[in-house]
């Protein structure tokens, strides 16, 4: 190929490099075509799968994760409205009392953000998609946000005493981020990971998970190991409730991201089935505010000294 001749010129370390760069740019754009593609439901991944000299469950199994991790975008404005804060014991155990600046990464509309900015932290913010860091924005002004992601953090070493995730370790490469996290932090400095999850001990969560996974099952470990250069790893589980409204709680459904990535058909009906959960459950009907149950799973760990 052309191309292939054009790279090696007269060979050696230097044409190395010419292809290394060009096959990652290369794998770069074949990612960004197959988002297109995915999210505009123009192929299959059979279809994909066949172009790329794959089988369909390799080509699934390679790029939905991050077809998944980049479709928060489409509904923003309903993961504002619809997702639930975090509560302020789990915000206490994660960042602990020393901390002076941290980092909040995968921030999304700024749900944890807000409540560390609150607490006169000086807070970074990083976040991928440009229509979260929009919300991201307006929810705390005061925070330092910034474009990036958690393998490519664009903070200076050794820029922050804390750095937090909410909701967002499962979207990370975490080979990659473990040690950009460990790169940013100060020795000493800690790393907590949060998770909001469902109380599924009351009947009518049940119920509603029920009719969920009729349509997918998202399996997220909320009790990941960290590794080197981590240790002291601790966990805690905090109970909770969230009030919100019937409707707030129809764009709790529709911010999921395999919500968002469901054919447009499949969506419809899933949602027409959450409203009809909405208005015949004994637990459910003719109420104007809901309490929705959560145990929100805390992860920490300490960077070596
Ligand atoms: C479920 S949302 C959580 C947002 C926010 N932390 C919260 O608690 O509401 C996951 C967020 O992670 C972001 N994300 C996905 N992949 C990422 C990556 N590799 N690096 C940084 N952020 C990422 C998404 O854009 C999205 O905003």
């Amino acid at each position: 190929m052309k191309i292939v001749e054009e790279l090696e010129g007269s060979g050696g370390l230097a044409s190395i490099a010419r292809m290394t760069e060009a096959i990652a740019a290369l794998e770069t754009r074949r990612t960004e075509l197959i988002q297109e593609l995915r999210s505009q439901r123009l192929a299959s991944w059979e279809e994909i799968g066949q172009a790329c000299g794959m089988t369909r469950q390799g080509a699934s199994r390679r790029w939905s994760r991050q077809a998944h991790a980049t479709s928060f975008g489409a509904a923003a404005a309903a993961y504002r409205r619809g997702r639930p804060p975090y509560p302020e014991s789990a915000v206490d155990w994660l960042i602990p009392g020393t901390a002076k600046s941290v980092l909040d990464l995968g921030a999304g509309t700024g749900k944890l953000t807000q409540l560390l900015v609150a607490r006169e932290l000086a807070v970074t913010a990083v976040e991928p998609l440009a229509e979260m860091r929009s919300e991201l924005v307006a929810a705390a002004p005061a925070a330092d946000v910034r474009d990036g992601s958690a393998e490519a953090i664009p903070l200076e070493n050794k820029a922050v005493d804390a750095v937090v995730v909410a909701q967002a370790w499962h979207w990370f490469d975490a080979a990659k981020a473990l040690p950009e996290i460990a790169r940013v932090l100060t020795p000493g400095g800690t790393l907590g990971l949060v998770w909001n999850v469902r109380d599924h001990s009351v009947a009518w969560v049940a119920e509603l998970d029920r009719v969920l996974h009729r349509h997918t099952r998202q399996e997220i470990d909320t009790r990941p190991s960290i590794g080197t250069p981590f240790r002291e790893v601790e966990r805690l589980d905090v109970r909770w409730e969230h009030a919100l409204t019937r409707d707030e709680l129809l764009d709790l459904v529709a911010s999921r991201s395999y919500v968002i990535t469901m054919p447009g058909k499949d969506r419809d009906e899933l949602m027409h089935q959450v409203s009809e959960l909405l208005d015949s459950h004994l637990d459910l009907r003719g109420r104007k505010k809901l309490t929705m149950p959560y145990v929100t799973r805390c992860t920490r760990a300490r960077l070596a000294s």
